[in-house]
């Protein structure tokens, strides 16, 4: 940590789905403080998931108060803010702007029935044409709709519609605002022309007055209020841009602003991402098109939902004694065994669908398995099989990108998992493609600490914000015997959903 050489200290935050992450960093991307604070996951009932927004400004606010204060640098060297947070979520207020209820987040799965009912509402290929994507039980729309149908009374008194970031931004500015990548994943956004669809939030009765205005995200949105700068510690006036959903934020934070890059992100969740330069969208509606951070530009994307998830699973439920017991941190412990483990982990293969799946499959029935297991088996084959098979997830993405001629020039790898330097080699061997990581670390809140420079006119652009912050540390090359050996188990792999999914569907009657 060093202090500010000009006046000029860019802040981040992400407002996540564990807690509030502020990250201030100088012009050179050198980092100047950290702080996290986190608040907990309400899950009400099984598929539910929710958080009260007043703990996410609390969070913020602490998360704020105490990198400013770490770090030495002034309120008044802070040149702007930028945000960015969960996607999806459902933050319903009343016209004083009270919250109406708990916030309904991206990975909750109560709105099956909603989005069968808007998708035979509008029409499925229209909704593509519309919105650029399927409607999904994680997104927004289907979630206003579930509010109609399940709690009139709270509907009725709806007078402003916010995603979690632009929530904290509302107690930051006071302005109801959104950037175009956020609002690409609601469901109600027309993604090609970068403005709400007036023909979605028709077909759905949901009002437009509703909505908050949109802005590009590197766009200043407002400033700091006198009585939220009493809080933060921020100094009033400061700006505060459009930001981004934590996706696009990441990706600018990995430098993933130009056509051939993709980044691949291995958090709780995987998500492969890939710059486009100009919208396309996948037929099959299989990959997500969003807007991307980048003004004017967009990209494709697909998330797993359970890949570093998946890991911390098999830690958690093997034990942590089974692993903690050797002393060190168990991943390590687990990874070691796993690296003595031959690739294709001598034909046991696991399926990663522990919390269902979004992409490929789009199937929240989706259940994990190990297949293949023998007697010779042994605990390291199946975290090797947990690495494998999270890799091949992976992979199934970029095979979707390849087939709509999306370029995959160079794969920069981020997140927890990324880590790993045997995970980025199995990722390299299944990929048949060099990893790379690169020098940011802080992820989505860096990104938004990046935008914020470009809207304070600290750099000219996004693009130039990564050229001057972000340089490649490590590039990890497939090894070719390795990636044979994947090849010919990538075709298992990809069997196995198919002959699976009606069983997987009839063991969730035992749950
Ligand atoms: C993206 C997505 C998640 C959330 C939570 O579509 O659902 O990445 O944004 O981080």
């Amino acid at each position: 940590m060093r202090s500010a050489p000009h006046s000029s200290a860019l802040l981040g935050l992400d407002v996540g789905t564990t807690g509030a992450k502020a990250v201030l960093i100088d012009p050179d991307g050198r980092l100047l403080g950290v702080a996290t604070t986190e608040y907990p996951l309400l899950t009400p009932r099984p598929g539910w998931t929710e958080q009260d927004p007043e703990a996410w400004w609390e969070a913020s606010v602490a998360s704020i108060r105490r990198v400013v204060q770490q770090s030495g640098v002034g309120a008044s060297a802070i040149a702007a803010v930028g945000l960015t947070g969960q996607m999806h979520g459902l933050v319903a207020l009343d016209a004083a702007g009270r919250v109406l209820r708990p916030a309904i987040l991206w990975n909750d799965q109560r709105t099956v029935e909603e989005c069968a009912w808007i998708t035979e509402r509008v029409g499925a290929s229209r909704v593509l044409e519309l919105t650029g994507n399927p409607v999904l039980t994680g997104f927004t729309a289907p979630k206003i709709v579930w509010m109609r149908r399940h709690e009139p009374d709270l509907y009725a008194r709806i007078a402003h519609v916010l995603l979690p970031k632009d929530y904290v931004r509302h107690r930051l500015t006071a302005e109801f605002t959104i950037d175009v990548a956020d609002a690409s994943g609601t469901s109600l956004f027309d993604v090609r022309r970068r403005a709400w669809s007036g023909e979605m939030l028709d077909a759905l009765d949901i009002p437009a007055a509703w909505l908050p205005s949109v802005v590009e995200s590197p766009v200043p949105a407002g400033a700091v209020t006198a009585a939220a700068a009493a809080v933060t510690g921020l100094a009033p006036g400061t700006v505060v841009v459009g930001g981004a959903g934590d996706q696009a934020a990441q990706a600018v934070g990995s430098g993933v602003v130009r056509p051939g890059l993709v980044s691949v992100t291995i958090g709780t969740s995987g998500v492969v991402f890939a710059h486009l330069d100009a919208v396309e969208v996948d037929p099959l509606g299989r990959l997500h098109t969003f807007c991307h951070a980048v003004p004017g530009r967009w990209h494709v994307m697909g998330v797993m939902l359970s890949a570093g998830g998946s890991l911390r699973w098999l830690r958690d439920s093997l034990g942590r004694q089974t692993w903690g017991a050797e002393g060190g941190d168990p991943y390590d412990v687990m990874t070691a065994e796993a690296a003595g483990v031959p690739p294709g982990a001598e034909g046991v293969v696991f399926l990663p669908y522990l919390t269902g799946e979004r992409t490929p499959h789009g199937d929240p029935h989706a259940r994990g398995a190990f297949v293949g297991l023998t007697l010779r088996h042994q605990r390291g084959h199946l975290v090797r099989a947990v690495l494998e098979g999270v890799a091949m997830g992976l992979r199934d993405v970029l095979e979707i990108m390849k087939d709509m001629g999306v370029r995959i020039e160079q794969v920069r790898g981020s997140g927890g998992g990324a880590r790993s330097p045997l995970w980025r080699q199995i990722l390299a061997d299944v990929f048949d493609k060099e990893v790379v990581t690169v020098t940011a670390t802080e992820g989505a809140a860096f990104g938004a600490a990046m935008l914020a420079g470009v809207g304070s006119g600290v750099f000219p652009s996004v693009e130039a914000a990564c050229d001057r912050t972000i340089a490649i540390v490590d590039a990890t090359a497939p090894n070719p015997a390795a990636a044979a050996v994947y090849e010919r188990l990538y075709d298992v792999y990809r069997g196995l959903y198919p002959s699976l999914r009606s069983s997987m569907r009839d063991l969730g009657g035992f749950a």
